[in-house]
């Protein structure tokens, strides 16, 4: 029993199911994502714990009282949608009031509770200044302002930084989830993008077609992915099939040394290692050898595809600030037994 749980939540349109059957339990002032690819049912999902889309079945409780029917004002959620929607013809201040007014809040609280709110988002200099004469970055913190300030039970962003450039959006992930930390409001975000939920959750939920396919801490998530295409969405995986021998997997005329649990001597098996868990090496000297086909450099990462006889193998290798073997080089690519992975090939995969 969480905060906030979610019960069996299904929202069908027609025949199709935008959501299907999901059950989660958030717990007070946990930082949840739902993730997953576009179309996939998590504004849907949001939408329904917003109170702006009627579910189709299921039940949603807040606080142990059933909220599945209220109102959304009732609900009294704090929203941060991707488009800002701040009030154009308002300032900064203003647009962060409205809500209190509406709660018919009086005024000296109301600004009290304005500053305190700016203050946390540092924009205490700009409150009387209009969204236009904003960045995008600091709209958005407005954004979060306006939706902090009601003191909502939780907080509901959807895609909120989409609209940033790359490194805006990098800064702004780390300066959210401060904000989250020291206010300790329970939050639940919307994203497609798999590095933006990692570094910003307690706790990330993959959803795939309407239904929840793994739950989890980010860092496991991204150890132990329970679906092949949980550990191809989030992080990059090889997935090279072979045939399961004692000890490993034999493709391509080797036997790749992966930990192989439940496999039957054999059986068809496909065996999965991240990029950055592979080495180069001298040829013969690693576990297979290769001849690399493409190398990218990546600021703080090489990244190489080198083509072997098992197959096209990415391997990342960290910055170490000299430069690497060259495309068309020969190398060994060496990894150890433990950092890979062998599942049957539909099954349940991770490395
Ligand atoms: N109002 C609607 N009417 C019909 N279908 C909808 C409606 N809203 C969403 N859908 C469909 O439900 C599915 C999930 O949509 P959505 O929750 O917006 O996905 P996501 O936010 O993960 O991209 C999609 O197939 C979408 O087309
Ligand atoms: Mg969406």
């Amino acid at each position: 029993m969480g905060f906030l749980t979610l019960d069996g939540l299904t929202k069908r349109y027609g025949e199709a199911a935008a959501v299907s059957d999901v059950s989660l339990g958030v717990a007070k002032g946990e930082f949840i994502s739902l993730l997953g690819p576009s179309g996939c049912g998590k504004t849907t999902t949001l939408q329904m714990i917003a109170g702006l889309v009627e579910p189709s079945a299921g039940r949603i409780t807040l606080d142990g009282r059933d909220i599945t029917h209220e109102k959304p004002d009732r609900r009294g959620l704090g929203i941060v949608f991707q488009s800002y929607a701040l009030f154009p013809h308002m300032t900064v201040a203003q647009n962060v009031s409205f809500g209190l007014e509406m709660r018919k809040v009086p005024r000296a609280e109301r600004d009290t509770r304005v500053k305190q709110a700016l203050a946390l988002v540092q924009l205490a200099a700009l409150a009387d200044r209009y969204p236009r004469q904003l960045s995008g970055g600091q709209r958005q913190r407005v954004a979060v302002a306006r939706a902090l300030v009601i003191d909502p039970p939780v907080l509901l962003l959807d895609e909120p930084l989409s609209n940033l450039d790359a490194k805006l959006r990098e800064e702004m992930q780390f300066e959210l989830r401060g904000i989250q930390r020291r206010v300790g409001t329970t939050t639940i975000m919307v994203t497609h993008d798999q590095s933006e939920a990692l570094s910003m959750s307690d706790r990330v939920v993959v959803m795939e077609q309407g239904r929840i396919m793994q739950v989890d801490a980010p860092y496991r998530l991204y150890e132990s992915p329970a679906t092949p295409f949980i550990s191809t969405f989030v992080g990059k995986m090889n997935r090279l099939p072979g045939v399961w021998r004692q000890g490993g997997i034999e493709a391509g005329g080797r036997l790749l040394p992966c930990d192989g649990a439940g496999l039957a001597e054999g059986a068809a098996a496909v065996l999965a290692i991240r990029p950055e868990k592979i080495g180069l090496t001298a040829p013969g000297g690693g576990v297979i050898d290769g001849c690399i086909k493409a190398r990218f450099f990546l600021g703080s990462a090489w990244f190489f595809t080198v083509e072997t006889s098992a197959g096209l193998v990415g391997v990342s290798l960290p910055n170490a600030g000299a430069e690497p073997a060259c495309e068309g080089e020969a190398v060994g690519l060496a990894w150890s037994s433990a950092s890979a992975k062998a599942g049957r090939p539909e099954g349940v995969l991770s490395a």
